[in-house]
């Protein structure tokens, strides 16, 4: 294991191989299994998903990394020798380990604050999976991106080698599990083995892991948008209490609320908006406030599940619509208890929620 790894390292450029190697595998593999032929995948949404991946390989990165290494070289020149005294083992995992950290908390934030929403919802606005989606994200998402730049710092201090090991590992990661290909999906198949997918799922991101945080609602039992940050390992998801594990994929994949966006606005938001009034691109589109003093009665059916709309933007009160995304609230799930009218809190101070339980009336 040692020789290969020495061997591997030995080559000049083996990451980028290997990366192009896996881009090339996954896109034939999805080709053969029929992906191609059946997507309904738009026009612009290859445009977006090929030139973003394109300009994040050749423009962004390269320039984030440059612009570090030669900040740092010549403010502070000694600094490129900074991790050259660590042996490799301990290079590439402290790399690692902070590089995938770094982006659970850059991309929980991105579902939690407007802005960062905003340059990342095209990533969600995709109806259906496959590994290109992993690259539809606004310009402005990447070049913010905390992991660009430490990798541009790990290269600076000395520490290449690691980054380009890494950089291949968490490429094969985050291609399998935005893929329609599915690898995990015999192991919840056979019981025999159920336990291996277990262990699996609780190191590395695995699809239907993935695929939840992209299915459309809460209501389909294999999706949790709101929630499933992880990038390369669902470890942090388990630590900050977002993990949901999966034996499934979700029916329906994309955003509650559709809308028509040009993939100029999607990538090159805020400096372009969208023509679609109802797109949060729009210049000047505004979150609704569509909750209401008096409660809502509302006719349940006994067994059936419920959304219920915690933020207050929904346009499908008192029930959730996905509006809040890009703040921290959830929507709460509920089963009904019995058929018939209830009367569901619409002024969302509720300390019983999904039920009224007259706050308003001191509100
Ligand atoms: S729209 Fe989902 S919680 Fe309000």
């Amino acid at each position: 294991m040692k020789q290969l790894l020495s061997s591997l390292l030995a080559i000049e450029n083996f990451d980028v191989y290997l990366v192009l190697g896996i881009l090339i595998g996954f896109g034939l593999m999805e080709s053969i299994s029929g992906f191609l032929a059946n997507s309904k995948r738009s026009k612009g949404d290859w445009i977006q998903e090929v030139f973003s991946f394109l300009f994040l390989s050749t423009g962004i990165k390269p320039a984030i990394v440059a612009t570090v290494y030669f900040m740092g070289s010549s403010l502070y020149p000694e600094g490129t020798q900074l991790l050259k005294s660590l042996s490799f083992v301990p290079l590439f995992f402290g790399y690692i380990l902070l590089d995938d950290v770094l982006q659970y908390w850059y991309h929980r934030s991105a579902h939690e604050y407007p802005f960062l929403w905003k340059l990342h919802r095209s990533h969600h606005q995709a109806e259906e999976m496959g590994y290109f989606v992993s690259y539809r994200n606004a310009m402005l998402y990447y070049m913010m991106m905390p992991n660009i730049w430490w990798v541009g710092f790990v290269v600076y201090a000395g520490g290449a080698k690691a980054v380009a090991l890494g950089l291949v590992i968490k490429q094969l990661i985050i291609i399998s599990s935005h893929s329609t290909l599915k690898w995990d999906k015999p192991f919840y198949k056979y019981a025999a083995l159920k336990p291996i997918i277990k262990v699996v799922e609780r190191i590395i991101i695995t699809p239907s892991f993935h695929h939840s945080h992209h299915g459309t609602s809460m209501l389909d039992k294999a999706s949790d948008p709101n929630g499933n940050f992880g990038n390369m390992f669902s470890l942090w998801d388990q630590l900050f209490g977002t993990a949901t594990f999966q034996t499934s994929y979700p029916e329906a994949y994309g955003l509650h609320r559709k809308t028509e966006d040009d993939w100029t606005a999607a990538y090159f938001y805020p400096f372009v908006s969208s023509k679609d009034k109802r797109s949060e691109w729009h210049r000047d589109f505004k979150h609704e406030d569509t909750a209401t003093k008096e409660a809502l009665n509302v006719e349940l059916t006994k067994g059936k599940e419920y959304l219920w709309c915690a933020c207050g933007r929904s346009q499908t009160q008192p029930f959730c619509d996905g509006s809040h995304h890009g703040t921290k609230i959830k929507p709460l799930k509920f089963t009904a208890k019995r058929t018939g009218p209830v009367r569901l809190c619409n002024c969302k101070a509720t300390k019983k929620g999904p039920f009224c339980d007259d706050t308003h009336l001191s509100l």
